[in-house]
């Protein structure tokens, strides 16, 4: 199945009008605590294991679009025009064509994204989204969120989890037509909980999460253990958030991150994100709770950490580890 079908199947053959003369929407970037890691359906974004993740309240980001005359999309992406030959203006040029017959348009985007773009800061999931959203806010194409998931999932599969604030579960789905692997809000309000985002190295990485999950999958020997543990950490994770048994969330957040890496890295040739920075930034953490401080790190397709903690603990976590930037997720819920 195509992705553009899915699109069909969800928005039906019409053509839409605009309701209002610019669309916008923001959303979160997230950081997934169980990893989505590896695909079952390329162009569907279909994944092998469900996930669960956090947002990142005001680190996300806001898309206005609008229709215009014109032969190409414009992308402005924090104030700057995006060439039409880079990556990123093909992939949201991709996305937009999934909706060509439903919505046979030439659009102006500005995005602005208040996280690094391409640094494993999960930029594409908040991208994703809030295109998505900002595309529904201009068509109101009448779908449930949980069914705008789906879309935004046809961008970057971490970007349908982008739709809410607070815990996020992405639930795989069976079907082949993935209309059931769709995300949904955990609902759970948990205060305390703090993540620090650790950026080292704010470059493009070497490896695109989309060609490393895509290698790992084909030629990691490791890999074949990788869906059934994830998705039975994925249970596991959603009932220790509820019970908010942070060292618990902890402990398996840190587990499942360094076990997606371990599947990368027994990749032909290996997938590796791992810098000096990320490993000497693993063991900071280790020693900090060897002397009696509850923080726990995950990583993504990128060299920077994210470390989970609580907010009693803010003074101790900013005197440990001072260039972290502590997100408080339910304190500033948009
Ligand atoms: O959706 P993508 O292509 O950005 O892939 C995300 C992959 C990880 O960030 C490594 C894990 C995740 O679940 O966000």
């Amino acid at each position: 199945m195509l992705a553009k079908e899915v699109v069909q199947q969800l928005l039906g053959d019409k053509k839409y009008l605009a309701k209002k003369s610019e669309g916008q929407a923001y959303a979160p970037s997230n950081i997934a605590l169980i990893k989505y890691w590896g695909k079952r359906h390329q162009a569907l974004f279909l994944p092998w294991n469900s996930s669960v993740s956090i947002s990142l309240g005001d680190k996300g980001a806001q898309t206005n679009i609008k229709i215009i005359q014109a032969d190409q999309h414009q992308i402005i992406l924090n104030g700057n025009p995006v060439s039409s030959d880079s990556m990123f203006y093909k992939k949201v040029k991709n996305y937009l064509d999934l909706y060509n017959n439903q919505l046979p348009f030439i659009f102006e985007i500005k995005t602005v994204s208040t996280v690094p773009i391409a640094a494993g800061v999960a930029s594409s999931a908040c991208g994703f989204a809030a295109l998505c959203l900002a595309l529904n806010d201009l068509f109101e194409f009448g779908l449930s969120k949980e069914q705008l998931s789906i879309l935004a999932r046809l961008g970057s599969g971490s970007a349908s989890r982008s739709l809410w604030d607070g815990f996020v579960e992405w639930q795989k789905g069976t079907e082949e037509n993935g209309m059931d692997s769709l995300a949904k809000p955990l609902n759970v309000e948990w205060p305390e909980f703090m993540i620090g985002l650790w950026c080292f190295n704010t470059n493009e990485k070497p490896i695109s999460s989309r060609e490393g999950m895509q290698r790992t999958v084909e030629t990691s020997k490791l890999y074949k253990a990788w869906p059934t543990l994830a998705e039975t950490a994925c249970e596991e994770m959603c009932v220790l958030i509820k019970k908010k048994d942070f060292n618990a969330v902890g402990a398996l957040a840190e587990a499942n991150a360094l076990m997606m890496h371990k599947t990368m890295h027994d990749a032909k040739p290996p997938v590796n994100y791992w810098q000096e920075q990320s490993t000497s930034a693993m063991e900071q953490v280790r020693q900090a709770r060897k002397q009696g401080l509850d923080v726990y790190f995950t990583m993504d397709a990128g060299p920077n950490l994210k470390l989970l903690g609580q907010k009693k603990d803010l003074e101790r976590l900013t005197a440990s580890f001072p260039e972290v930037d502590w997100v408080s997720p339910f304190n500033q819920v948009m």
